[in-house]
Parts: structure tokens; sequence; C-alpha cells
């Protein structure tokens, strides 16, 4: 199960992904917004967010006007890893070095083809484990510095 969120600048994008999710039957719960009315992402990613933590989603795919301000707050919520990002070789090694939970993309920064292309990697790309486990344990623990 994937949770989805956005801001009013990620809007668009979530549901243009939406459509992409279900063209390809994979199973989302969205967490709003459910217009372009202005919100604030830290309010957009923690239900979202919450949801990966508790283990009710897989993973979380976030959307903000850049994407950066909503993976902030997404990386401030015990037990997420999230990775902002806009070209394809972040999106695969985030998930096979950093384990990453969360993706964050910006609906005025990439386009939709693109915003596809960087969701199928980040759910298809596995992490790779090996060297990376104790990067992701020494990670987590700076949760509680
Ligand atoms: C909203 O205008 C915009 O600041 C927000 O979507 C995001 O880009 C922040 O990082």
């Amino acid at each position: 199960m994937i949770a989805l969120a956005a801001d009013h600048g990620g809007y668009q994008l979530k549901e243009a992904v939406k459509r992409h999710l279900k063209a390809q039957n994979i199973a989302f719960i969205d967490y709003g917004a459910d217009s372009e009315a202005p919100v604030d992402y830290a309010d957009m990613a923690l239900p979202a967010c919450e949801a990966v933590a508790g283990g009710r989603c897989d993973k979380a795919l976030l959307f903000c006007g850049t994407g950066v301000g909503i993976s902030m707050a997404a990386n401030k919520i015990k037990g997420i890893r999230a990775c902002c990002c806009s070209d394809a070789f972040s999106a695969k090694y985030t998930r096979l070095h950093n384990d990453a939970n969360v993706l964050c993309l910006g609906g005025r920064v990439v386009g939709t083809g693109l915003a596809c292309e960087l969701v199928d990697l980040f759910l298809n790309t596995p992490f790779e484990g090996g060297r990376h486990e104790k990067r992701i344990e020494k990670l987590m623990k700076l949760e509680q510095k």
C-alpha cells in the first residue's frame, strides 16, 4: 500500500501520479490535499509518513512545489527516510543504498512523465542491504540526537 500526500504546489502532480498508479493497479491511500487551496506541507506530510512508520503503508510519495519542504518535514518523523529527487539515478540509488521509504517530488520542478518514471524506479528497486545495513543503522540512531 502506498501513501500519497501533497500541498497545493504538488497537488496536480499527485493527481497525475494517482492516475499512473491506478493504471498499474497499485493500491494507494490519498492523504490529501484535495484541491489547490493553500495548505502547509508539514501538515500534509505527517499523516502519510505516520502510515509508513506505523506499517499501514509500505512507502509514501509526497509532493510540494519543490519537493524540498515536504521532504524536510518527512525526515523529521521517526522511522522516515525521505529523498527529494528529480533524477533517475537518485531515485534508484536512494532505494539501493539508503532504503528510502518516502519519495518527494516537486510539482514545479519535474514534469509528469519524468515523475512517473521516478516513481516506478523508486517503487520497483529493492534495498541492496550488505554494507549499507550498518549505515542505515547509524542514520536511524541520529533520530535520538
Ligand atoms: C508553496 O508555495 C511552496 O513553498 C511549497 O509547495 C514547497 O515548494 C516548499 O518547499
